[in-house]
């Protein structure tokens, strides 16, 4: 199979860390994969585990109908899923070909689609306005998680949960990788590899999987925005994906539970 036209032209293997660049590769990448990412979710696909996860642990902490934004929600199924589950969903993303397709497939949702631009810095949503975020498989490839954390606890209200899931470093997979990425820093490696394009797409996600962290310290990070850890994890310690919830400022009122016209 050939490499499409815009990965094998534009796409550099490592990604330069202008912020702008960054961050336009990733939607490259992802408006790249735009149009089959949704096998991910069929009834067998290899990702439909994840919006059960996702569910049940939401389902912990936020009742429905909560508001919920889908952070980097690609082509929405975990949108789709929770709206099924009696969330109000809002999903955004900055790879407009992924909303252009979580349209044209959910388009009879009551899902609000919003893109993002690939350089954006404030998200267009105003103060306090979610129960809820999940992020699945999204931070990995965040240029500036500094500033994505501090979004995502300004749009959440006080005692709303942050739920997402990144790659594990303890688990065989990750290490793999990460051995990967240091053999191919060698320019002349990368250049005999990247003659095959299935490794070339590989790489490239590679390159752009950027944020990988021991797991303490996302929760650092997580906390320096005034979130704090409330679940272990559903999965075993040593999957390729962890997965985190976090509150904000802590609160320990249960979502939905509230009532009508408090403040949370
Ligand atoms: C691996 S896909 C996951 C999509 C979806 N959440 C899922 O689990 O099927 C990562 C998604 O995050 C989006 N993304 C990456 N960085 C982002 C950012 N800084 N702001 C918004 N979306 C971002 C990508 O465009 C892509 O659609």
């Amino acid at each position: 199979m050939k490499p499409s036209p815009r990965l094998a032209a534009g796409l550099n293997i490592w990604p330069s860390y202008k912020a702008r660049d960054f961050s336009e590769q990733v939607r490259n990448l992802f408006n790249d994969r735009a149009e089959a990412w949704g096998r991910n979710y069929k009834p067998q696909g290899k990702l439909t585990w994840r919006l059960h996860q996702f569910c049940s642990v939401l389902g912990e902490f936020a009742s429905p109908p909560a508001e919920v934004l889908d952070f980097g929600c690609g082509t929405g199924h975990l949108a789709k899923h929770l709206g099924e589950h009696h969330y109000v969903l809002t999903a955004c993303d900055l790879a407009d070909q992924m909303i252009r397709t979580a349209r044209r497939v959910f388009g009879e949702t009551d899902i609000k689609w919003t893109t993002l631009p690939a350089d954006w810095r404030q998200l267009p949503f105003v103060d306090r306005s979610f129960d809820a975020v999940v992020a699945s498989s999204v931070l990995e490839y965040v240029g500036n998680l500094e500033l994505v954390f501090s979004e995502l606890a300004r749009v959440l209200r006080d005692g709303g949960v942050l739920i997402f899931n990144v790659p594990n470093p303890k688990n065989g997979q990750r290490k793999r990788e990460d051995w990967a990425k240091r053999m191919t820093r060698r320019a002349w490696i990368r250049r005999a590899l990247c003659t095959i394009p299935r490794i070339q797409r590989y790489l490239t996600y590679l390159g752009l999987s950027n944020n990988r962290f021991p797991l303490g310290e996302w929760e650092r990070g997580a906390s320096r925005h005034g979130f704090q850890r409330m679940h272990a994890g559903h999965r075993p310690a040593n999957r390729p994906l962890f997965l985190f919830a976090f509150q904000k400022n802590a609160l320990t009122e249960h979502i939905g539970q509230r009532q009508a016209g408090s403040p949370v």
